[in-house]
């Protein structure tokens, strides 16, 4: 797991978008996982600035969104169709059969459910998923208690997750209790996971999620168990972490491993060591 720690939510953003632009480089029809919420508005708006600044290409890319909430149509405004229209699709070259999001009314979840599944390996599986975090730790709407072998599924929504979204709706009463997610299972099937977090209501969120055990109670805590994730967050959101020292430290020191030639190096500086050393020894073998 990286932990990268950046002073703003801007900052944040910008690190985290650039991750987005190198898988894009490198693989120009790569398969993204994409989340809603705050949190990723403005690595959203980089992506636009990159497409329209620097020609970010997503004529290729494919994308599958994380969830969606049951009984809002794509038009709703609360719904995560509407989000992902407004805030990204309409402003980029995605083709739109390529986009796929959780039907929040079909009238067969359970198929439903088994086809998503199937679309995202039939694609190539996800090369790199976006997300965010809840307030109780949860990843998509995999809420405390889930199976972290959970598939695509209906979930029931979390008081504090309905409470946390009220914000965006008219009364708390229209939050929709249910949602269509991808499993815990299913996420950390992406072969690289980008997590980003801001924010002191998400800092214990993030503290459990890194350092505390993995358990299904804070759903992000599978990533523990991911090969290629790496985790942004602003200060704010870092600000329980007990090793915070540790991740600035790495950050600060750069590569976790030496590049090969440093090895080289070291190599060839062992073996002139021993040669000298064992040199010095003949010499004194010879001269005593
Ligand atoms: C919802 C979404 C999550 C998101 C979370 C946090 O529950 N299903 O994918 O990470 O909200 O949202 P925000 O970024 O607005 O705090």
């Amino acid at each position: 797991m990286k932990i990268i720690i950046h002073e703003s939510y801007e900052e944040m953003s910008v690190a985290a978008a650039r991750v987005v632009a190198q898988t894009l480089n490198s693989k120009p029809n790569a398969v993204l996982g994409l989340a809603t919420g705050s949190t990723p508005l403005s690595l959203y708006e980089e992506l636009v600035r990159m497409h329209r600044e620097e020609g970010l290409d997503f004529s290729q890319v494919t994308t599958f969104n994380l969830d969606e909430y049951v009984g809002l149509t794509r038009d709703h405004e609360q719904s995560y169709h509407y989000f992902m229209r407004e805030h990204l699709f309409r402003h980029i070259n995605i083709s739109p059969t390529n986009i796929y999001i959780p039907s929040g009314t079909t009238d067969n979840y359970e198929a439903f459910c088994a086809w998503y599944e199937r679309r995202i390996v039939e694609c190539g599986g996800i090369d790199l998923q976006i997300l965010g975090i809840g307030s109780d730790g949860h990843i998509a709407f995999n809420e405390p208690s889930s199976s972290l072998g959970s598939r695509t599924r209906i979930k029931t929504l979390a008081k504090i997750t309905i409470e946390d979204n009220a914000r965006f709706f008219e009364r708390e009463a229209d939050v929709p209790i249910y949602a269509i997610t991808m499993g815990v299972g299913t996420i950390l099937e992406a072969r690289k996971i980008v997590l980003v977090a801001n924010g002191k209501n998400k800092a214990d969120a993030v503290a459990q999620a890194i350092e505390g055990p993995v358990t299904s109670m804070i759903t992000a805590s599978a990533l523990q168990l991911h090969r290629d994730t790496e985790i942004y967050l602003d200060r704010a959101a870092a600000g329980n972490l007990k090793m915070i020292d540790y991740y600035d430290w790495i950050q600060a020191k750069g590569p976790a491993a030496p590049t090969t030639e440093h090895w080289r190096a070291d190599e060839a500086h062992a073996q002139g060591t021993d040669a000298a050393a064992h040199a010095a020894r003949e010499h004194s073998r010879e001269t005593t």
